[in-house]
């Protein structure tokens, strides 16, 4: 397995910036938002030095939008960006997403790096070339594939993140493992983000960003094996929208978490999927997320949002399932009482 060309993991990011920079005659713009110009601009003193124009937005997935990119483009275009111009994206997965596509529009095109500071944008949206903002309460409605110039991964980002956030990067790491063998599994397991190594951590980003790799590299527009990175999130999306709807909002990884537990038993049922594996990831969610709970009156609606998964096809929710650690099916179908039976396992093993 490899890491895709334009990406490098670091534990020098202004070094790796740098030897962009120093070949660039462009004005150089970065977007960050609120946390990313406190906590992460400083880590990057190449771009005091350039004079780069920082452009700084609220943060959060409610300012991933057209209006949000207006404001963007217009201070570009009042600081001069012009089609020579360097854009770096300095954030989690919402500046990723929508600086991406902003600098993929502007004049055209312009080049772009994306330097992901939150764990989840490290190991996913670091890879595979989505850019999108969301649009009419839909979620990465506008959008294109497109590829960052380059993408600089490191951890010494990642520590002013909360243990919540590090988490919900993690459970995309699980989806990965179980995508590729249960060493890595195992090796996830001895990572505790209550008490990060970031050495060890910056192994684990490596690997998961190889293993999304394999399957964007053989799909790169999601006709076929790359929907098994949908894994856990097709309940998940679901339980991820349920929560939006309740007091106790889910970050996605969470959500992602809960849906892998509902997966694995779907697994478990359709592909014998061994229990013992079951139960053991099982274990490792349980102690990482907290429980969201919900009761059987909700079930057929949980059931009637995972029908609007874009993956579906001609009436049925596609399942991408997995038979053993590295060995799955994509487009499985499940019959709606087994789904309710893998909802009902995830809350009796929250009891
Ligand atoms: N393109 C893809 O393939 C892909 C894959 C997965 C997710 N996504 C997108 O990513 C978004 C979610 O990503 P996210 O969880 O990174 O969200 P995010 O960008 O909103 O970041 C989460 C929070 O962490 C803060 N933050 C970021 N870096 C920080 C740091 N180093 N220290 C302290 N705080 C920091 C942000 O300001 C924000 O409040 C969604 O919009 C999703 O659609 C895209
Ligand atoms: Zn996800």
């Amino acid at each position: 397995m490899n890491l895709p060309e334009n990406v490098v993991c670091t534990l020098n990011a202004d070094g790796e910036l740098r030897k962009i920079t120093e070949n660039f005659a462009g004005k150089v713009f970065v977007l960050t938002d609120e946390n990313t110009v406190k906590y992460c601009l400083d880590k990057l003193p190449v771009l005091k030095e350039i004079q780069a124009v920082v452009i700084t937005i609220k943060s959060g997935e409610q300012y991933k939008n057209i209006s949000t990119l207006q404001e963007i483009w217009t201070q570009m275009g009042e600081n001069h960006g012009d089609r020579k111009s360097l854009f770096v994206n300095l954030g989690g997965g919402v500046i990723g997403d929508m600086g991406g596509l902003a600098a993929s529009l502007f004049k055209r095109g312009i080049k772009f790096v994306n330097i992901p500071t939150t764990l989840l944008s490290q190991v996913d949206a670091s890879c595979g070339g989505k850019l999108a903002v969301d649009f009419n309460n839909l979620k990465n409605e506008i959008g294109l594939f497109r590829n960052p110039d380059k993408v600089i991964i490191s951890t010494e980002f990642l520590k002013t993140l909360d243990a919540n956030q590090l988490k919900s990067g993690m459970a995309e790491m699980i989806k990965h493992a179980l995508l590729y063998n249960e060493d890595y599994f195992d090796r996830l397991c001895e990572f505790d983000p209550q008490k990060p190594d970031y050495e060890l951590l910056s192994r684990l980003i490596e690997t998961s960003v190889m293993i999304k790799n394999e399957f964007v590299s053989k799909d790169p527009t999601e006709k076929g094996i790359r929907k098994m990175l949908n894994l856990g999130h097709t309940i998940g999306h679901a339980i991820e929208s349920y929560s939006f709807e309740t007091e106790k909002p889910l970050l996605h990884g969470e959500a992602v978490a809960a849906g892998l537990v509902c997966e694995l038993y779907l697994s478990n049922n359709y592909l014998d999927f061994s229990h013992k594996k079951l139960m053991k990831v099982t274990r490792l969610i349980n102690d990482l997320f907290p429980p969201f709970l919900f009761k059987f009156d909700k079930y057929e609606h949980l059931y009637s949002l995972m029908t609007f998964d874009k993956k579906n096809s001609g009436g049925n929710i596609n399942f991408s399932l997995v038979k053993n650690f590295g060995v799955y099916e994509i487009d499985c179908h499940c019959k709606k009482e087994d789904v309710f039976q893998a909802l009902s396992f995830y809350n009796q093993i929250n009891i």
